[in-house]
């Protein structure tokens, strides 16, 4: 649990519930007919190859005994296979750069060539032997990866320094500007242990202060205007990097997930001299209130440094655009950024045509030669939207050498749909397009003016277009067997998803109590949904779903609760991270804060089925007096064959971001903000910290990448039997 992620609703849009939507259901035989046998179309050319011989995984086996919950402050792993700490918050990437001393005294500039906070979402890209990508390296290749947030209270010697509501230590902020963002490392293999090079000229940060490219439909226009970039074509770094995409030409997409919160707004001055669309927008995104880290309360030296004050959001200057101030900045936040790993001094791009909202991740579709390329992304806050991008460019493979120049082609230029989830089992990507699906000039919640303000304002735009809301999207992960798109939907609580707005895609509401009797209300384990598209085409416009697996404990009640039939081999809460390796085993990551009474967060391998397996099934909800009966689609259950517990992490912290090298031997895993919940009264006492992961004794927690191998060599995981 983060308890600084900042994932209240502000979706008070009138979007299903499908109440008023139930329609005469449709067979699930009808739903089956008609041929989803596999693609022809190969994932990034050789790179996938191997999978051409999957028919749905059905011969994959897991090879490892599941690891038990607990709540150590440690890794385990199963046996047979070991966890090494490969990268840690502070670590140098440079030569020169000293040991970090993990005390809070390393200088602020420093952290400009360490690791950064909260490891996140994170992409493996195979290195050539002249440097270039090669997808199928695993000798040698870059690790990137997102820093998401900070854990304050271990950042300096006794936390922030915050007097009368102000930062007073400038220092500090830096520290914090650098520990955000982004690292790519260069990583390689020794025998069989892989290590990352220091000196590496291909390591680098990206972080809160990177100059950026504003690209796409929506750069050049009036809602970019800051006094950093009068012409709207600029601005300045990426804040709150939570998952990740990559594309087929070897680039990094990071994902700006909850960047709202970072900018000061103080309504009470600032509504007053802003337009009804502008209050419209800032409410639906959340941007208003003191600013997370109160970064915008830090006084510069120099009075032409406007780092700190570009966290302001307030209309304070006397121009009519915008160009003295920073009352536009939110605007040029909340997209996706594409970064070229191999081209170290190369500007990240904001890649606008992708939507603006709480990023979560954007994850490629199957890669088909003259077919155009498709993303995944959630929008991470409790009731928004899964959305996907497709390219108007269609792909040409002599693309893949490219880096950014084959970005401006695919992912500057593209249609943006919203997912509407059906009460029968089938789905719609709605339009988000200026003048159509009531995205217009006479939308009463906000008046639309052009695509661009579709683009800057897509949360709004998919309210208007009638999406579904979800219980809080987090990643998506696309089958190389069968090009199914799965989602975790983390949780949703009862304050803010009700017994009532329960839904066919979001059906269960119940108590899910503590071991000393705390209740918890709502969706609190969280599911994971899945899709097969039209046709088997990733561009099309409708889909089939089921909900392939609920989180529950093992001990609750199966016909309502724990309908996936989880085993103590492999009961879950709260799924997050999720993704494939390139055999087809499935990947689950918990970020969780309702089984943490009796677990820590946790990785699992799961062998998929696919969409339909299982059948319709109706969930009957309690609230008290309260009861609603919700059918909806359930995969088949998983069993302790086909879903293991992997690993459990150490205390307070949350497992995200996988890679992998291509033959499968080394696996990624971050492990980020052991111990985060230590209050920070209490940081002058190491004895009552949670956590001191991972060197242990008395030592600050670190956020860290851990690799883990099989110790004979293997593949990770599972294989072909
Ligand atoms: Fe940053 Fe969606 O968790
Ligand atoms: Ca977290
Ligand atoms: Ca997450
Ligand atoms: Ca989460």
């Amino acid at each position: 649990m983060n308890p600084n992620e900042i994932d209240e609703s502000t979706n008070n849009s009138r979007n299903p519930s499908f109440d008023s939507v139930l329609e005469a259901r449709m067979s699930r035989r009808a739903l089956m007919k008609g041929s989803f046998g596999l693609a022809a179309g190969s994932f990034f050319g050789s790179a996938i190859a191997a999978c051409s011989s999957s028919d749905d995984n059905k011969s994959l086996k897991l090879d490892f005994s599941a690891v038990a919950k607990g709540r150590a402050d440690t890794v385990v792993v199963p046996a047979g296979y070991t966890a090494t700490v490969l990268f840690r918050l502070g670590d140098p990437i440079a030569a020169g750069v000293a040991e970090y001393l993990n005390n809070g005294t390393d200088a602020a500039a420093s952290y400009a060539q360490r690791a950064g906070d909260h490891h996140d979402g994170m992409h493996y890209f195979g290195q050539g032997s002249s440097g270039g990508y090669d997808a199928n390296s695993s000798g040698r290749g870059l690790l990137v990866m997102n820093h998401e947030a900070i854990t304050p209270a271990f950042l300096h010697p006794l936390g922030q320094t915050i007097v009368a509501g102000k930062r007073t230590v400038a220092d500090e902020v830096v520290k914090e500007f650098h520990v955000h963002g982004v690292s790519v490392i260069e990583v390689a293999k020794n025998g069989g242990a892989v290590t990352y090079s220091r000196n590496s000229t291909y390591n680098r940060r990206v972080t809160t202060l990177t100059d950026m490219t504003l690209s796409g439909p929506a750069a050049g226009t009036a809602f970019m205007v800051t006094r950093y970039s009068p012409a709207g074509t600029a601005t300045r770094g990426t804040v709150n990097n939570c998952a990740n995409g990559y594309t087929p030409w070897g680039t990094y997409i990071t994902c700006e997930e909850n960047w709202a919160g970072y900018f000061r707004r103080t309504t009470a001055t600032d509504n007053a001299q802003r337009s009804a669309r502008e209050l419209a927008s800032f409410a639906r995104y959340g941007v208003a209130g003191a600013g997370r880290e109160l970064w915008a309360t830090a006084t510069a030296t120099d009075p032409n440094d406007t780092s700190f004050a570009r966290w302001n959001a307030e209309k304070l200057g006397a121009s009519a655009n915008g160009s003295d101030d920073f009352r536009n900045v939110a605007n040029t936040y909340g997209w996706n950024v594409e970064i070229d790993p191999f081209a170290p001094t190369s500007t990240p791009r904001k890649r606008t045509a992708m939507g603006r909202f709480g990023h979560e991740g954007a994850w490629p579709g199957p890669v088909s030669s003259g077919k155009p390329l498709v993303f995944y992304m959630g929008d991470d806050s409790r009731n928004e939207y899964i959305y996907k991008y497709v390219s108007t460019a269609n792909w040409d493979p002599a693309d893949a050498t490219r880096g950014m120049v084959a970005g401006d082609k695919y992912l500057n230029d593209g249609k943006l749909y919203v997912a509407k989830f059906n009460a029968d089992g089938t789905g719609t990507w709605v339009e988000l397009r200026f003048g159509a699906n009531g995205i217009t000039g006479g939308n009463a919640a906000y008046a639309f003016e052009s695509q661009a303000d579709v683009l800057v304002n897509t949360r709004l735009a998919a309210d208007a277009a009638g999406a579904t809301k979800m219980d809080r999207p987090e990643w998506a992960a696309v089958n190389p067997a069968n090009g199914e798109v799965y989602f975790t939907l983390t949780n949703n609580a009862a304050s803010q998803r009700p017994i009532a707005a329960t839904d066919a895609a979001n059906p269960r509401f119940y108590n899910d109590a503590r071991t000393d009797g705390t209740a918890q209300r709502g969706n609190p384990n969280g599911h994971i949904i899945r899709f097969a598209e039209g046709n088997n085409d990733a561009a099309a416009t409708t889909f089939r779903w089921d909900v392939f697996l609920f989180g529950a404990r093992s001990t609750a009640d199966a016909a309502n609760i724990n309908v996936s039939g989880l085993t103590a081999a492999n009961d879950f809460s709260s799924p997050d991270g999720l993704w494939f390796d390139r055999n087809g085993l499935l990947w689950i990551q918990t970020d969780d804060g309702a089984y943490t009474d009796v677990t820590n967060c946790m990785l699992l391998a799961a062998v998929p089925g696919k969409v339909g397996d299982g059948g319709p099934k109706t969930i009957n909800n309690t609230d008290g007096a309260a009861t609603k009966a919700v059918p909806t689609f359930v995969g088949a259950p998983l069993g302790d064959e086909k879903l293991r517990r992997f690993l459990v992490g150490p205390v307070d912290c949350e497992i995200t971001g996988l890679a992998q090298t291509p033959d499968r031997k080394a696996l990624f895993v971050n492990i980020q903000h052991p111990g985060e919940g230590t209050p920070v009264a209490n940081i002058g006492n190491p004895s009552a910290w949670l956590s001191h992961w991972p060197e242990g004794g008395s030592a600050r927690p670190r956020s860290a990448t851990i690799v883990i191998t099989k110790t004979d060599g293997g593949t990770v995981g599972g294989d072909e039997s």
